[in-house]
């Protein structure tokens, strides 16, 4: 018995086969072990002669069967290793590399002029009440001018901004009074339109706010003018045209002066030489009055400028649509290296 399993094992060179042959001699069911639960029926003198033979047989089969195993499978992995050799000197993929949208890297280049100047940045809701929307902002329920902005209702009180300007009460009301307020503000806005080159439901606008005892016009023009030129180049103008809006008086529009338009002509500034970017002006009395402050002691400036107008001056993009559509061929032409 033990020569022919020793032969077994010495002649297979498949794992299977060793396992059966395993099985075969060493199982449950197996020669050996038939040979040992057989003992039983031995007398008293041959049962330890016979156990002990046993014993030293399934020795050396199971160490002959470990051995031919480790053999076995010393073989499997060369082969494997043979196989599956990788080449590392073949190029890789290449990695996509994603980038700020356009309308992001406009923002953030906003910011961070403002923040030269000592502006600090604040978020407000998109959800806005009816009051900081509109009644702190000097526009009481019914006033005309509400219609300038065509307003998504969620509920009586509740609606999506239409423009950043709540943040301007919201900023006041909570502010500490015997500092000067100076924050901007982006975010995106809504509005009921119907969308196409130049209008959308949805935009972004960034507000800008600076309170304190004796801020006079001068000093926005002063600031709009700094800002223009740091995000445009010192050849552009600026140019204010009074205007109107409830939260300021007085008010004003701020046109930018494009540059000499190439041979198809300057779509974005539609051949006047400028286009309008912000709205501003000096807070209104009442609207600093609603937010805790004393006009008569205190004065500011507020204005809310468009990102998206910015970044079509800036880049001559022709429609609004581009921003919003996720169309990679227009996007990835912003992205920086
Ligand atoms: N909120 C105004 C708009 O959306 C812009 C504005 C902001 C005007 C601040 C004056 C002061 O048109």
């Amino acid at each position: 018995l033990k020569t022919a399993a020793l032969e077994a094992v010495q002649q297979t060179n498949d794992e299977k086969e060793l396992q059966q042959i395993r099985v075969n001699y060493l199982g449950k069911k197996g020669e050996l072990t038939g040979i040992l639960r057989g003992m039983g029926k031995l007398s008293a003198e041959e049962r330890p002669v016979i156990g002990e033979l046993a014993n030293v047989v399934r020795e050396e089969i199971t160490a002959a069967l470990d051995e031919k195993k480790a053999v076995l499978e010393e073989k499997a992995l060369e082969i494997q290793l043979q196989t599956e050799k990788i080449d590392i000197s073949l190029p890789g993929y290449p990695v996509k590399r994603g980038g700020a949208h356009l309308l992001t890297q406009i923002v953030e280049e906003i910011e961070d002029l403002f923040v030269g100047m000592g502006y600090e940045i604040k978020e407000g809701p998109e959800v806005e009440t009816d009051y900081f929307n509109f009644e702190a902002l000097n526009l009481p329920k019914n006033h005309p001018a509400r219609d300038m902005q065509d307003t998504f209702y969620l509920t009586n009180e509740l609606l999506m901004r239409t423009h950043t300007s709540p943040m301007q009460a919201r900023t006041m009301q909570k502010s500490d009074k015997n500092q000067p307020v100076k924050m901007i503000c982006p975010g995106k806005v809504y509005r009921r339109d119907t969308d196409d080159a130049t209008h959308s439901h949805q935009f972004t606008q960034i507000e800008g706010l600076y309170v304190d005892r004796d801020v006079k016009m001068s000093d926005l023009k002063g600031t709009l003018d700094a800002f223009a030129k740091a995000m445009f180049g010192k050849d552009r103008k600026i140019r204010l045209r009074p205007s109107f809006f409830p939260f300021t008086e007085p008010s004003v529009e701020m046109d930018i002066s494009c540059k000499v338009c190439g041979g198809t002509g300057c779509r974005v500034c539609k051949g006047t030489g400028w286009i309008e970017i912000l709205g501003a002006g000096m807070v209104h009395p009442n609207v600093l009055r609603m937010a805790g402050y004393d006009p008569e002691e205190f004065t500011g400036f507020a204005f809310g400028m468009g990102p998206e107008r910015i970044a079509m001056l800036k880049y001559g993009v022709d429609d609004i649509r581009h921003f919003y559509t996720n169309d990679t061929r227009f996007l990835n032409q912003y992205h920086k290296a």
